[in-house]
Protein backbone atom coordinates (compact mmCIF):
# COMPACT_ATOMS: atom_id res chain seq x y z
CA UNK A 1 0.00 0.00 0.00
CA UNK A 2 1.36 2.95 -1.17
CA UNK A 3 2.06 5.56 1.95
CA UNK A 4 2.63 8.71 0.17
CA UNK A 5 2.17 12.24 1.54
CA UNK A 6 0.99 15.04 -0.06
CA UNK A 7 4.19 16.86 -2.31
CA UNK A 8 6.01 19.01 -0.33
CA UNK A 9 7.53 21.77 -2.16
CA UNK A 10 11.13 20.65 -2.41
CA UNK A 11 13.02 23.38 -0.17
CA UNK A 12 11.04 23.32 2.47
CA UNK A 13 11.43 20.31 4.36
CA UNK A 14 13.93 18.93 6.51
CA UNK A 15 17.83 18.80 4.35
CA UNK A 16 18.38 15.95 2.46
CA UNK A 17 19.27 12.55 4.16
CA UNK A 18 17.56 12.62 7.55
CA UNK A 19 16.22 9.84 9.41
CA UNK A 20 12.90 8.30 9.31
CA UNK A 21 11.89 9.35 5.97
CA UNK A 22 12.97 6.49 3.81
CA UNK A 23 10.09 4.63 3.70
CA UNK A 24 7.80 7.33 2.85
CA UNK A 25 6.82 5.97 -0.48
CA UNK A 26 6.67 2.32 -0.49
CA UNK A 27 8.37 -0.40 -2.92
CA UNK A 28 5.11 -1.59 -4.07
CA UNK A 29 3.61 1.40 -4.81
CA UNK A 30 6.69 2.81 -6.69
CA UNK A 31 7.00 -0.31 -8.66
CA UNK A 32 3.15 0.02 -9.48
CA UNK A 33 3.63 3.22 -11.18
CA UNK A 34 6.61 1.91 -13.08
CA UNK A 35 4.74 -0.64 -14.40
CA UNK A 36 2.15 1.34 -15.35
CA UNK A 37 4.68 3.99 -17.35
CA UNK A 38 6.55 1.18 -18.78
CA UNK A 39 3.17 -0.01 -20.67
CA UNK A 40 2.21 3.57 -21.46
CA UNK A 41 5.45 3.50 -22.92
CA UNK A 42 5.36 0.53 -24.60
CA UNK A 43 2.72 1.23 -26.62
CA UNK A 44 4.40 3.85 -28.74
CA UNK A 45 6.08 2.15 -31.05
CA UNK A 46 4.97 -1.54 -31.09
CA UNK A 47 6.29 -3.36 -33.74
CA UNK A 48 3.49 -5.61 -34.90
CA UNK A 49 6.77 -7.82 -35.37
CA UNK A 50 6.90 -8.14 -31.87
CA UNK A 51 8.88 -5.94 -29.16
CA UNK A 52 8.90 -1.75 -29.61
CA UNK A 53 10.77 0.05 -32.63
CA UNK A 54 11.28 3.73 -31.73
CA UNK A 55 13.82 4.56 -34.06
CA UNK A 56 16.37 7.90 -33.02
CA UNK A 57 14.50 10.75 -34.78
CA UNK A 58 10.88 9.12 -35.49
CA UNK A 59 7.27 9.69 -34.79
CA UNK A 60 7.36 7.38 -32.36
CA UNK A 61 10.67 8.62 -30.58
CA UNK A 62 9.27 11.94 -30.45
CA UNK A 63 5.57 10.33 -28.60
CA UNK A 64 7.44 8.35 -26.55
CA UNK A 65 9.39 12.36 -25.72
CA UNK A 66 5.97 14.23 -25.21
CA UNK A 67 4.45 11.56 -23.15
CA UNK A 68 7.36 11.95 -20.89
CA UNK A 69 7.06 15.79 -20.89
CA UNK A 70 3.40 15.41 -19.61
CA UNK A 71 4.36 13.40 -16.59
CA UNK A 72 7.47 15.72 -15.57
CA UNK A 73 4.91 18.56 -16.52
CA UNK A 74 2.10 16.95 -13.96
CA UNK A 75 5.32 16.57 -11.38
CA UNK A 76 5.92 20.24 -11.58
CA UNK A 77 8.86 20.52 -13.39
CA UNK A 78 9.61 23.11 -15.76
CA UNK A 79 10.10 21.67 -19.39
CA UNK A 80 11.11 22.26 -22.48
CA UNK A 81 12.82 20.83 -25.93
CA UNK A 82 16.39 21.52 -27.18
CA UNK A 83 17.05 21.25 -30.39
CA UNK A 84 18.48 17.79 -30.47
CA UNK A 85 15.55 16.60 -29.44
CA UNK A 86 16.15 16.16 -25.44
CA UNK A 87 13.73 16.94 -23.38
CA UNK A 88 14.85 18.43 -20.18
CA UNK A 89 12.37 19.01 -16.95
CA UNK A 90 13.67 21.37 -14.11
CA UNK A 91 13.35 21.47 -10.68
CA UNK A 92 11.72 25.48 -10.59
CA UNK A 93 12.51 25.86 -6.88
CA UNK A 94 16.25 26.28 -7.62
CA UNK A 95 17.70 28.90 -8.63
CA UNK A 96 19.31 28.54 -12.29
CA UNK A 97 23.07 29.59 -11.57
CA UNK A 98 23.27 26.55 -9.28
CA UNK A 99 24.98 23.42 -11.34
CA UNK A 100 22.16 20.48 -10.83
CA UNK A 101 21.94 16.82 -10.22
CA UNK A 102 20.92 15.60 -13.54
CA UNK A 103 18.93 12.16 -14.13
CA UNK A 104 18.17 10.17 -16.80
CA UNK A 105 18.24 7.92 -19.47
CA UNK A 106 16.92 7.58 -23.39
CA UNK A 107 13.46 6.85 -24.80
CA UNK A 108 14.71 5.28 -28.14
CA UNK A 109 15.00 1.85 -29.17
CA UNK A 110 16.58 -0.68 -31.77
CA UNK A 111 14.25 -1.96 -34.30
CA UNK A 112 12.13 -4.88 -32.42
CA UNK A 113 13.67 -3.67 -29.55
CA UNK A 114 12.85 -4.09 -25.68
CA UNK A 115 10.57 -1.46 -23.61
CA UNK A 116 13.09 -1.39 -20.72
CA UNK A 117 16.53 -0.13 -22.41
CA UNK A 118 16.68 3.39 -21.34
CA UNK A 119 12.83 3.52 -20.37
CA UNK A 120 13.72 1.93 -17.51
CA UNK A 121 15.73 4.82 -16.32
CA UNK A 122 13.52 7.68 -17.00
CA UNK A 123 10.70 6.34 -15.24
CA UNK A 124 13.29 5.74 -12.53
CA UNK A 125 14.19 9.51 -12.73
CA UNK A 126 10.48 10.21 -12.86
CA UNK A 127 10.26 8.32 -9.26
CA UNK A 128 13.36 9.82 -7.62
CA UNK A 129 12.15 13.20 -8.45
CA UNK A 130 8.58 11.92 -6.64
CA UNK A 131 10.37 10.44 -3.84
CA UNK A 132 12.55 13.91 -3.19
CA UNK A 133 8.88 15.60 -3.48
CA UNK A 134 7.15 13.40 -1.22
CA UNK A 135 10.10 13.85 1.57
CA UNK A 136 10.20 17.20 0.87
CA UNK A 137 13.82 17.24 0.91
CA UNK A 138 16.34 20.06 0.19
CA UNK A 139 18.59 19.66 -2.09
CA UNK A 140 21.41 22.19 -2.45
CA UNK A 141 21.96 21.07 -6.32
CA UNK A 142 18.42 20.97 -7.61
CA UNK A 143 17.37 17.99 -9.49
CA UNK A 144 16.88 17.70 -13.77
CA UNK A 145 15.71 15.06 -15.50
CA UNK A 146 16.72 14.40 -19.03
CA UNK A 147 15.24 12.42 -21.31
CA UNK A 148 18.21 12.09 -23.97
CA UNK A 149 17.51 11.55 -27.59
CA UNK A 150 18.60 9.18 -30.12
CA UNK A 151 20.91 7.12 -27.95
CA UNK A 152 20.65 3.93 -30.00
CA UNK A 153 23.14 4.09 -32.74
CA UNK A 154 21.21 1.32 -34.64
CA UNK A 155 19.69 4.57 -37.01
CA UNK A 156 22.52 6.73 -37.67
CA UNK A 157 25.59 4.58 -36.32
CA UNK A 158 26.54 7.30 -34.56
CA UNK A 159 24.83 6.51 -30.47
CA UNK A 160 24.43 8.98 -27.81
CA UNK A 161 23.51 12.18 -30.16
CA UNK A 162 21.26 13.54 -27.83
CA UNK A 163 24.00 13.18 -24.92
CA UNK A 164 26.59 14.27 -27.35
CA UNK A 165 24.54 17.23 -28.68
CA UNK A 166 24.71 18.09 -24.70
CA UNK A 167 28.47 17.83 -24.21
CA UNK A 168 29.26 19.34 -27.48
CA UNK A 169 30.56 16.09 -29.13
CA UNK A 170 28.27 16.28 -32.20
CA UNK A 171 29.76 18.26 -34.44
CA UNK A 172 27.87 19.90 -36.97
CA UNK A 173 29.08 18.32 -39.80
CA UNK A 174 27.38 14.53 -38.38
CA UNK A 175 24.22 16.24 -39.47
CA UNK A 176 25.43 15.77 -42.84
CA UNK A 177 27.63 13.21 -42.66
CA UNK A 178 25.66 10.41 -40.81
CA UNK A 179 22.90 8.62 -42.91
CA UNK A 180 20.40 5.94 -42.16
CA UNK A 181 20.08 2.86 -44.60
CA UNK A 182 17.91 4.77 -46.46
CA UNK A 183 20.77 7.54 -47.05
CA UNK A 184 18.32 9.83 -44.69
CA UNK A 185 20.63 12.20 -43.11
CA UNK A 186 20.42 12.82 -39.55
CA UNK A 187 19.85 16.34 -40.50
CA UNK A 188 16.43 15.97 -42.39
CA UNK A 189 15.64 13.44 -39.86
CA UNK A 190 15.64 15.80 -36.93
CA UNK A 191 13.92 18.12 -39.55
CA UNK A 192 11.37 15.56 -40.29
CA UNK A 193 9.98 15.14 -36.73
CA UNK A 194 10.08 18.96 -36.45
CA UNK A 195 13.84 19.85 -34.69
CA UNK A 196 15.46 22.68 -36.03
CA UNK A 197 19.44 21.30 -36.20
CA UNK A 198 20.56 24.50 -37.32
CA UNK A 199 20.56 25.66 -33.58
CA UNK A 200 21.82 22.45 -32.75
CA UNK A 201 24.78 24.15 -30.99
CA UNK A 202 22.68 25.43 -28.32
CA UNK A 203 22.39 22.51 -26.96
CA UNK A 204 25.19 21.98 -25.73
CA UNK A 205 25.61 22.48 -21.98
CA UNK A 206 28.28 23.92 -20.13
CA UNK A 207 29.84 22.14 -16.89
CA UNK A 208 28.38 24.62 -15.18
CA UNK A 209 24.84 23.08 -15.73
CA UNK A 210 25.31 19.50 -14.36
CA UNK A 211 27.06 19.31 -10.54
CA UNK A 212 26.47 15.11 -11.24
CA UNK A 213 24.85 13.08 -13.71
CA UNK A 214 23.47 9.57 -12.56
CA UNK A 215 21.63 6.82 -14.64
CA UNK A 216 19.93 3.83 -14.30
CA UNK A 217 20.01 1.13 -16.96
CA UNK A 218 18.66 -2.84 -17.32
CA UNK A 219 21.67 -4.70 -17.16
CA UNK A 220 21.37 -5.71 -20.68
CA UNK A 221 23.66 -9.28 -19.63
CA UNK A 222 23.44 -11.92 -17.30
CA UNK A 223 25.80 -11.56 -13.95
CA UNK A 224 22.93 -10.03 -11.76
CA UNK A 225 20.72 -12.80 -12.81
CA UNK A 226 23.45 -15.75 -12.78
CA UNK A 227 24.30 -14.18 -8.78
CA UNK A 228 21.25 -13.38 -7.84
CA UNK A 229 21.94 -9.71 -7.12
CA UNK A 230 19.80 -7.00 -7.78
CA UNK A 231 21.96 -3.40 -7.97
CA UNK A 232 25.21 -3.55 -10.15
CA UNK A 233 27.22 -0.44 -9.53
CA UNK A 234 29.42 0.50 -13.14
CA UNK A 235 33.08 1.13 -12.97
CA UNK A 236 33.49 1.13 -16.46
CA UNK A 237 31.54 1.21 -20.03
CA UNK A 238 32.64 -0.03 -23.56
CA UNK A 239 33.21 2.21 -25.72
CA UNK A 240 32.55 1.33 -29.72
CA UNK A 241 33.84 1.80 -33.30
CA UNK A 242 31.69 0.85 -35.83
CA UNK A 243 32.40 0.89 -39.94
CA UNK A 244 30.38 0.67 -42.70
CA UNK A 245 31.92 -1.75 -45.30
CA UNK A 246 30.41 -2.18 -48.51
CA UNK A 247 31.76 -4.76 -51.03
CA UNK A 248 31.83 -4.83 -55.08
CA UNK A 249 31.78 -7.85 -56.89
CA UNK A 250 30.16 -8.92 -59.58
CA UNK A 251 26.78 -9.89 -60.17
CA UNK A 252 25.74 -12.94 -62.82
CA UNK A 253 24.10 -16.05 -64.04
CA UNK A 254 23.98 -18.31 -60.85
CA UNK A 255 24.24 -21.60 -63.30
CA UNK A 256 26.01 -20.16 -65.97
CA UNK A 257 29.17 -18.41 -64.24
CA UNK A 258 32.42 -20.85 -63.70
CA UNK A 259 32.59 -21.43 -59.97
CA UNK A 260 36.63 -19.75 -60.87
CA UNK A 261 35.40 -16.95 -62.60
CA UNK A 262 33.05 -15.24 -60.00
CA UNK A 263 33.33 -11.69 -58.07
CA UNK A 264 30.62 -13.24 -54.86
CA UNK A 265 30.08 -10.31 -52.82
CA UNK A 266 28.75 -12.08 -50.40
CA UNK A 267 31.26 -14.91 -50.05
CA UNK A 268 33.59 -12.40 -49.18
CA UNK A 269 31.33 -10.75 -46.66
CA UNK A 270 30.83 -14.00 -45.32
CA UNK A 271 34.45 -14.42 -44.69
CA UNK A 272 34.72 -10.72 -42.80
CA UNK A 273 32.11 -11.77 -40.86
CA UNK A 274 33.42 -15.10 -39.78
CA UNK A 275 36.87 -12.99 -39.25
CA UNK A 276 35.29 -10.30 -37.10
CA UNK A 277 33.77 -13.12 -35.34
CA UNK A 278 37.28 -14.58 -34.61
CA UNK A 279 38.80 -11.24 -33.27
CA UNK A 280 35.96 -11.12 -30.51
CA UNK A 281 36.77 -14.91 -29.57
CA UNK A 282 40.60 -14.71 -29.76
CA UNK A 283 41.90 -15.06 -25.78
CA UNK A 284 44.20 -11.80 -26.17
CA UNK A 285 40.73 -10.14 -26.75
CA UNK A 286 39.27 -11.18 -23.57
CA UNK A 287 36.20 -8.67 -23.21
CA UNK A 288 36.09 -7.54 -26.13
CA UNK A 289 33.37 -7.86 -28.42
CA UNK A 290 32.85 -7.47 -32.48
CA UNK A 291 30.12 -8.05 -34.41
CA UNK A 292 28.38 -7.73 -37.85
CA UNK A 293 25.13 -7.08 -36.93
CA UNK A 294 23.57 -5.54 -40.75
CA UNK A 295 23.98 -6.24 -44.25
CA UNK A 296 22.36 -5.77 -47.36
CA UNK A 297 22.88 -8.19 -50.24
CA UNK A 298 21.95 -6.77 -54.10
CA UNK A 299 20.51 -8.07 -55.67
CA UNK A 300 19.27 -10.55 -53.12
CA UNK A 301 18.02 -12.92 -55.78
CA UNK A 302 18.38 -16.52 -55.66
CA UNK A 303 19.97 -17.16 -59.29
CA UNK A 304 21.86 -13.95 -59.00
CA UNK A 305 25.50 -14.39 -58.01
CA UNK A 306 25.29 -11.38 -55.07
CA UNK A 307 27.33 -8.53 -57.06
CA UNK A 308 27.61 -5.98 -53.88
CA UNK A 309 27.00 -6.32 -49.91
CA UNK A 310 26.79 -3.69 -47.68
CA UNK A 311 27.40 -4.33 -44.15
CA UNK A 312 27.98 -3.46 -40.35
CA UNK A 313 30.96 -3.92 -37.71
CA UNK A 314 30.61 -2.70 -34.55
CA UNK A 315 33.49 -3.20 -31.43
CA UNK A 316 33.16 -2.48 -28.01
CA UNK A 317 35.73 -2.77 -25.60
CA UNK A 318 36.80 -0.86 -22.16
CA UNK A 319 40.12 -0.63 -23.55
CA UNK A 320 40.51 2.31 -25.91
CA UNK A 321 43.92 1.14 -27.30
CA UNK A 322 42.81 -2.70 -28.16
CA UNK A 323 39.49 -1.09 -29.33
CA UNK A 324 40.99 0.70 -31.96
CA UNK A 325 43.83 -1.91 -33.18
CA UNK A 326 41.38 -4.65 -33.50
CA UNK A 327 39.08 -2.02 -35.89
CA UNK A 328 41.93 -0.96 -37.91
CA UNK A 329 43.11 -4.70 -38.23
CA UNK A 330 39.80 -5.70 -39.01
CA UNK A 331 39.35 -3.30 -42.09
CA UNK A 332 42.70 -4.39 -43.25
CA UNK A 333 42.05 -8.44 -42.79
CA UNK A 334 38.96 -7.18 -45.09
CA UNK A 335 41.28 -5.71 -47.44
CA UNK A 336 42.85 -9.04 -47.95
CA UNK A 337 40.25 -10.66 -47.93
CA UNK A 338 38.48 -8.91 -50.87
CA UNK A 339 41.97 -8.85 -52.54
CA UNK A 340 41.79 -12.46 -52.56
CA UNK A 341 38.56 -13.02 -53.91
CA UNK A 342 39.26 -10.30 -56.64
CA UNK A 343 36.36 -8.15 -55.22
CA UNK A 344 36.63 -4.14 -54.46
CA UNK A 345 36.47 -3.41 -50.67
CA UNK A 346 35.27 0.29 -49.82
CA UNK A 347 35.10 1.10 -45.70
CA UNK A 348 34.39 3.73 -43.53
CA UNK A 349 34.78 4.37 -39.72
CA UNK A 350 31.06 6.10 -39.18
CA UNK A 351 31.25 6.13 -35.36
CA UNK A 352 34.06 6.30 -32.90
CA UNK A 353 33.04 6.42 -28.93
CA UNK A 354 35.21 6.39 -26.31
CA UNK A 355 35.11 4.17 -23.49
CA UNK A 356 34.84 5.39 -19.89
CA UNK A 357 36.18 4.77 -16.32
CA UNK A 358 33.12 6.23 -14.25
CA UNK A 359 34.42 8.05 -10.93
CA UNK A 360 35.00 6.38 -8.08
CA UNK A 361 34.14 8.53 -6.22
CA UNK A 362 30.91 8.60 -7.15
CA UNK A 363 30.26 4.75 -6.98
CA UNK A 364 31.98 5.01 -3.89
CA UNK A 365 29.25 7.12 -2.61
CA UNK A 366 26.54 4.54 -4.09
CA UNK A 367 28.40 1.17 -2.54
CA UNK A 368 28.79 3.21 1.35
CA UNK A 369 24.61 4.17 0.35
CA UNK A 370 23.75 0.71 -0.72
CA UNK A 371 26.16 -1.20 2.49
CA UNK A 372 23.92 1.37 5.14
CA UNK A 373 20.65 0.60 3.44
CA UNK A 374 21.55 -3.17 3.00
CA UNK A 375 21.17 -3.34 -0.68
CA UNK A 376 23.19 -6.14 -2.25
CA UNK A 377 24.94 -5.23 -5.28
CA UNK A 378 28.75 -5.92 -7.29
CA UNK A 379 30.02 -3.85 -9.07
CA UNK A 380 30.29 -4.79 -12.68
CA UNK A 381 31.56 -3.26 -15.97
CA UNK A 382 29.11 -2.51 -19.04
CA UNK A 383 29.59 -4.04 -22.25
CA UNK A 384 26.78 -2.04 -23.79
CA UNK A 385 27.34 2.10 -24.63
CA UNK A 386 25.28 4.27 -22.17
CA UNK A 387 24.37 8.20 -22.13
CA UNK A 388 26.38 8.27 -18.71
CA UNK A 389 29.94 7.34 -20.43
CA UNK A 390 29.24 10.53 -22.90
CA UNK A 391 27.09 12.39 -19.80
CA UNK A 392 30.97 11.94 -18.23
CA UNK A 393 32.63 14.22 -20.41
CA UNK A 394 30.55 16.80 -18.53
CA UNK A 395 30.30 16.40 -15.02
CA UNK A 396 30.88 13.25 -12.69
CA UNK A 397 28.91 10.01 -13.43
CA UNK A 398 27.37 7.35 -12.24
CA UNK A 399 25.36 4.30 -13.19
CA UNK A 400 23.54 1.80 -11.71
CA UNK A 401 22.37 -1.18 -13.35
CA UNK A 402 19.40 -3.84 -12.42
CA UNK A 403 18.52 -7.35 -13.80
CA UNK A 404 17.88 -7.98 -17.29
CA UNK A 405 15.39 -11.68 -17.59
CA UNK A 406 18.19 -14.04 -19.01
CA UNK A 407 20.56 -11.13 -19.89
CA UNK A 408 18.31 -10.46 -22.99
CA UNK A 409 18.38 -7.08 -24.52
CA UNK A 410 17.63 -5.58 -28.28
CA UNK A 411 14.83 -7.86 -28.70
CA UNK A 412 11.10 -7.99 -27.51
CA UNK A 413 11.93 -10.52 -24.68
CA UNK A 414 13.97 -7.79 -23.09
CA UNK A 415 12.38 -7.90 -19.28
CA UNK A 416 13.12 -6.19 -15.90
CA UNK A 417 10.84 -6.52 -13.09
CA UNK A 418 9.87 -3.32 -12.01
CA UNK A 419 10.11 -3.87 -8.12
CA UNK A 420 13.83 -4.42 -9.45
CA UNK A 421 13.80 -0.86 -11.01
CA UNK A 422 12.11 0.45 -8.12
CA UNK A 423 14.94 -1.01 -6.02
CA UNK A 424 17.02 0.78 -7.76
CA UNK A 425 15.02 4.29 -7.29
CA UNK A 426 15.21 3.73 -3.13
CA UNK A 427 19.20 3.50 -4.10
CA UNK A 428 19.31 6.29 -6.30
CA UNK A 429 16.88 8.89 -3.67
CA UNK A 430 19.84 8.26 -0.70
CA UNK A 431 23.32 8.64 -3.52
CA UNK A 432 21.27 12.04 -5.10
CA UNK A 433 21.45 13.18 -1.47
CA UNK A 434 24.52 11.92 -0.49
CA UNK A 435 26.33 13.03 -3.49
CA UNK A 436 24.78 16.22 -2.44
CA UNK A 437 25.64 17.01 0.60
CA UNK A 438 29.07 15.91 -0.52
CA UNK A 439 29.82 18.54 -3.42
CA UNK A 440 27.68 21.20 -1.11
CA UNK A 441 30.42 20.53 1.22
CA UNK A 442 33.41 20.42 -1.31
CA UNK A 443 31.55 23.89 -2.84
CA UNK A 444 31.74 25.01 0.98
CA UNK A 445 35.48 24.47 1.56
CA UNK A 446 36.45 25.86 -1.71
CA UNK A 447 34.40 29.16 -0.83
C1 LIG B 1 23.12 0.41 -26.42
O1 LIG B 1 22.22 -0.34 -26.13
C2 LIG B 1 24.21 -0.07 -27.16
O2 LIG B 1 23.98 -0.55 -28.29
O3 LIG B 1 25.32 -0.07 -26.62
MN1 LIG C 1 20.22 1.89 -23.53
MN1 LIG D 1 20.21 -0.19 -26.49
Amino acid sequence: MAREKPAVTPGSGPAAGEAGETDLISLEATAQRISEMLSAIGAIGADPAGGVSRLAYTEPERDAHRLAATWLTELGLRVREDPAGNTIADDPTGDDTTARIVLGSHLDSVPRGGNFDGVAGVVAAVEVVRGFQARGWRLSHPLRVVCLAGEEGARFGEPCIGSKAIAGLLPASALNELTDEHGVTLGQAMRNVGLDPAHLSEARWSSRDAAAFLELHVEQARILEDEGVPLGLVDAIAGSARMLLTVKGRADHSGGALMRDRGDALAAAAEIVLTVESAGRESANHGLRATVGRMAVEPNSLTTIPGLVRLAIDVRDVDTERLRAVATSLINAAGEICDRRGVVLDARVIADTSPAILPTWVRQVATDTCREMGLEYRVVTSGAGRDAQVMNHLAPAGLVLVPSRRGLSHVPDEWTSSVDIARGVSLMVEWVARLDQRMAQWEHVGG
